[in-house]
């Protein structure tokens, strides 16, 4: 009631103050995008200031995104004449920039709202438009009202409840920050930004500052629940192939896969492996791991690429500080030696990054002014840093080369994020499908619940302790252009001759179904037997059971018991963190063959993948339970659980040797 007398004032004030030579009526505005979520934890504190000022940053519609499917298969289809002719980044750029109309409607929008077009700057890749608006500005733009948010930890950040833009703006607006954008899950208690730390009084600063450094849950830290778990130490780390269902070492690993050791070492072939300050390697670590399991590898580091003021600690060392680096890099780089492994570190100890950051730093074209193709401040470091010992060089901007494969055991879930903030960063990554590089993500490893074991609550959209609920769907492994890779192990008392199951052991698989992206082409035929033979007993208070949205995982690898030097000792390290650098060093071999051949990097896998599953091992035992029920289970064919399966490494290259 509030609220509605609020707009009404508003509604008016728009009247009474936009003078537009051309509009005489004020045009209908439109729902935009809408918190479906309330965020768990934060509470609504103060209205902003009218004369505080943020900037604000409309994210314009890309032209010829209906076709992004159409030109990812071009070049990614097994069957398509132009498999492998990967876009050049020009070439993406032009395709994808919004278009003249687009731009001049929004212009016309901001100058007859009494918003100068001198105030109004383009981004560089021309997709976004910023300016400095007072939040009495904005509220009238958008038809909202915005708000200080104080989160249990008294953490600060200004958002509001939805916001609306004039109707026929709808199809050319993508998203406008600041407004919805709350990070409840990478974030936890967030970190606050250069922006909206400007907007407090001094002691909220100082308490911002504090909230920071005791900050938790986000990408990397000690508490992310995309972290892999600590099972045993190992007091005697075997190199036998016996004991592979209670130690995984890179020999179990290249037997259960049919994969030689790595040969070649092509130029600009390098694995990319994707990690988070303050999650950090140890040399010390590598060195006792290669020492065991790879001798011409000892003393050796990767190529280290930091983003953002990325450090690489050693202040704080524990399992949660080390364990995913040091599980990460060691598998890896001894997979693919003698090809060598090239780290993206990203972020600074102050404000972290997300997997925006890192993406701005591989591809300028993503990036703009203050912050990347979707950068939230709620959500994304923001660049440069003013908080104490922050970064202060500028956010890095297309600095880094890409790799041709990118390995990452970091996510989140869907529900933490927008549809509209989530559907940007995909299409970012169908970009870089388009130019060649291939993306795997790790699936979770709380099966169908979310990370830490979270459910959703069907009626208020809160998270809950993981007993009841909506399965709740991992994020960046739902988005159609990347490869999500689940967990399998190997059966107690088995060989590596034997078939895998899903992962039963400490994690359980993250699978299941998007609640934001549809079915893409290549998932129809793989799904549409899925559940004509396999229906699974859930209906829709559990899933989306439509059949027309995505399903994940594409793939899996073992994640169970991997033999990993942390913190000066060999313990068990259990995760889908680990199954994807294992499947991601198999596709990096792959490329040095085709390379080898002269023929370009496989790029985006999927639709080769589910046109030939014989090229996996199917995986049809074991199930991922979650939010009180037993999950999906693993079946012959693809399943909500292990993806197609397992990696046949000389049935894949085979394949992919055969294609242009
Ligand atoms: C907004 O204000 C900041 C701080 O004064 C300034 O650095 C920035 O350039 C301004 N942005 C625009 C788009 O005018
Ligand atoms: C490696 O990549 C860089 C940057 O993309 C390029 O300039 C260089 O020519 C490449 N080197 C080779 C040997 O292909
Ligand atoms: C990390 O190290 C700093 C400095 O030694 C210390 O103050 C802080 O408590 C440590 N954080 C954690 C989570 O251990
Ligand atoms: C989870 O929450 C439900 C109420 O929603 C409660 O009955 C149950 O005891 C809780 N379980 C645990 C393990 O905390
Ligand atoms: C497999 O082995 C683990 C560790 O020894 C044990 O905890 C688990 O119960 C066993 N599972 C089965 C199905 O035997
Ligand atoms: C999994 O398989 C079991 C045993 O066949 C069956 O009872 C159960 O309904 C299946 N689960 C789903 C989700 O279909
Ligand atoms: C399930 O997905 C379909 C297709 O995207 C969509 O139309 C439908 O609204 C979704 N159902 C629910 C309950 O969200
Ligand atoms: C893996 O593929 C090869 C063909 O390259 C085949 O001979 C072998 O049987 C396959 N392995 C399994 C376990 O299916």
């Amino acid at each position: 009631m509030r609220i509605d007398a609020v707009f009404q004032i508003l509604a008016a004030l728009v009247v009474a103050t936009s003078a537009s030579p051309i509009t005489t009526t004020t045009p209908r505005h439109v729902v935009h995008e809408r918190r479906t979520v309330p965020p768990a934890n934060w509470k609504r504190h103060t209205r902003l200031h009218p004369e505080s000022v943020f900037p604000m940053r409309i994210g314009l519609s890309q032209q010829n995104l209906h076709r992004a499917e159409e030109f990812i298969n071009q070049v990614s289809h097994p069957e398509s004449a132009d498999y492998g002719k990967h876009w050049s980044a020009q070439k993406v750029a032009e395709t994808f920039a919004p278009s003249a109309d687009t731009v001049s409607a929004v212009k016309e929008w901001l100058h007859t709202s009494g918003i100068a077009l001198d105030r109004v700057r383009m981004t560089q890749s021309r997709n976004w438009l910023t300016f400095n608006a007072t939040a009495e500005e904005a509220e009238r733009l958008l038809q909202t009202e915005y708000h200080l948010y104080k989160a249990e930890s008294g953490h600060i950040h200004v958002a509001c409840d939805d916001y609306s833009v004039p109707e026929h703006l709808t199809k050319h607006i993508d998203i406008i920050t600041p407004t919805v954008h709350f990070d409840r899950k990478i974030g936890g208690p967030r970190r606050t930004t250069h922006h909206e730390d400007f907007l407090l009084p001094p002691p909220m600063r100082e308490l911002n500052k504090r909230v920071l450094e005791n900050s938790h849950g986000l990408l990397g830290s000690p508490d992310d629940q995309s972290n892999p778990k600590q099972g045993a130490q190992v007091l005697n780390a075997l190199m036998t192939l016996e004991n592979c269902d209670t130690m995984i070492t890179p020999a179990c690993l290249q037997a259960l896969y049919n994969a030689p050791p790595g040969s070649l070492s092509m130029k600009n072939n390098t694995l990319g492996v994707v990690e988070y300050t303050p999650q950090a390697f140890l040399q010390t670590d590598l060195n006792m791991y290669f020492k065991q399991f790879e001798p011409r590898l000892d003393g050796v580091s990767p190529n280290t690429n930091l983003i953002d003021g990325a450090s690489i600690q050693t202040k704080n060392q524990s399992f949660n500080f080390n364990g995913e680096s040091a599980l990460d890099l060691e598998f890896a780089m001894a997979l693919v030696y003698p090809q060598q492994v090239t780290l993206f570190q990203v972020g600074d100890l102050v404000n972290g990054g997300s997997f925006n950051n890192f993406l701005d730093a591989i591809d300028g074209s993503y990036c703009t002014f203050m912050g990347g193709d979707s950068k939230d401040p709620s959500v994304d470091g923001q660049y440069p840093d003013s908080l104490p010992g922050g970064f202060t060089g500028a956010q890095n901007c297309g600095g880094f080369a890409s790799t041709n494969v990118i390995s990452t055991s970091y996510g989140s879930n869907e529900a933490d994020l927008t549809a509209k903030y989530e559907t940007r960063q995909c299409l970012e990554y169908m970009k870089l499908g388009l130019q060649g590089v291939s993306i795997l993500y790790s699936s979770g490893d709380f099966g169908v619940a979310g990370n830490g074991g979270q459910c959703i609550d069907p009626v208020t959209g809160a998270y809950n302790n993981g007993t009841k609920g909506l399965f709740n769907p991992s994020f960046p492994g739902t988005c159609p252009y990347v490869t999500s890779v689940g967990a399998t192990q190997v059966i107690n008392g088995s060989t590596v001759r034997t078939p895998e199951s899903a992962s039963e052991r400490v994690i359980f698989s993250g699978g299941g179904f998007s609640n934001v992206f549809a079915m893409p082409s290549y998932q129809q035929k793989a799904m549409a037997t899925y559940f004509a033979e396999h229906a699974p007993q859930y209906g829709a208070d559990r899933f989306n059971n439509s059949q027309k949205v995505r399903g994940y995982p594409d793939v899996s690898a073992n994640g169970v018991n991997y033999v990993t030097a942390v913190n000066g000792k060999f313990s068990l390290a259990f995760g889908t963190s680990a199954s994807t650098p294992t499947f991601a060093s198999l596709v990096n071999m792959i490329n040095e063959q085709r390379i080898n051949a002269k023929k370009a990097p496989v790029g985006f896998l999927n639709p080769v993948l589910y046109a030939n599953p014989q090229v996996l091992n199917d995986v049809t035992n074991g199930g991922n339970q979650g939010c009180g029920t037993p999950g999906f289970n693993s079946t012959a064919g693809w399943d909500p659980v292990t993806g197609l399966g397992t990696p046949n490494f000389s049935a894949m290259l085979d394949l992919f040797m055969g294609l242009p």
